[in-house]
């Protein structure tokens, strides 16, 4: 497969077209973004690092059955994905209270949320992202009831997967936030997963394991990653 032009450059990664219109190539890059852009800093080794954190998760995710873009690595910081029709909605689970529920609900940040609960936000950096409902993105084309009741019933089957995995390595699932898009008219996972866009906590002591600790200044941020990879088994050699 030959790499052609650079098509879009997002705050962490660059999208390549190939000679195949089906699929495009994702280049992670050092770059860390917080607060819809407005603080950003490359920090060394997060490309390589969230690369074959997401390839190891969008696999296991293959694995039980959730169709994913993802094709196959490519070098350290690129992999293949199927060219979706990406849908500008982010669909995000919570099965701990943090973040910004804390911020608008008020509710205590580590309360568990039983059942966990599902959030829809525009993705729109200069509206910085702005909660939406089904009806909201019906009425103004985001996204197709069929698609959005196919996009949370996914998002619900990863959090079944995913706080499984994690919990094996003695971490706690707090939140995730997932993007999807549409190929050949099915609903597929797209974007990434990485601890760029989730909360892990370490399940004893609760420390911040995730993008958190860019965005509070708590430094370590790669180590941190590195360390959730480790305990779940991503190899980064
Ligand atoms: P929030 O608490 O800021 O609403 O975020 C919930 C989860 O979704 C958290 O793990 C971070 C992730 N997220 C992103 O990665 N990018 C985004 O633009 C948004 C809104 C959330
Ligand atoms: N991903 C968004 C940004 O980079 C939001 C965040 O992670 O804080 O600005």
């Amino acid at each position: 497969m030959e790499k052609r032009q650079e098509l879009y450059a997002g705050k962490a990664k660059s999208v390549f077209a190939t000679d195949d219109p089906d699929r495009l190539i994702l280049h992670f890059r050092d770059d860390t973004s917080a607060f819809d852009g407005r603080r950003m800093e490359s920090l060394a080794r997060k490309g390589k690092v969230n690369n074959r954190f997401n390839a190891f998760i969008m696999g296991k995710l293959a694995e039980a059955g959730i169709p994913t873009h993802f094709e196959e690595l490519l070098s350290d910081t690129e992999c293949v994905v199927k060219n979706l029709d990406m849908l500008p909605v982010e669909c995000v689970v919570r099965n701990i209270a943090a973040g910004s529920l804390v911020k608008t609900l008020g509710v205590e940040e580590g309360s568990e949320l039983d059942p966990p609960t599902f959030q829809l936000f525009l993705k729109n950096d200069e509206l910085h992202d702005p909660m939406i409902n089904e009806s909201l993105a019906e009425t103004f084309g985001w996204a197709t009831p069929e698609q959005l009741a196919e996009m949370k019933a996914l998002t619900f089957r990863v959090n079944e997967v995913l706080k499984q995995l994690f919990a094996d390595g003695g971490l706690l699932l707090v939140d995730y936030k997932l993007e999807f898009g549409v190929f050949q008219g099915q609903i597929v996972l797209g974007d990434e997963f990485s601890p760029d866009g989730c909360r892990l906590w370490d399940a004893e002591t609760r420390e911040k394991l995730d993008k958190d600790r860019f965005r509070q200044g708590l430094g370590g941020v790669i180590e941190a990653y590195e360390e959730v990879g480790r305990r779940i088994g991503v190899s980064f050699d």
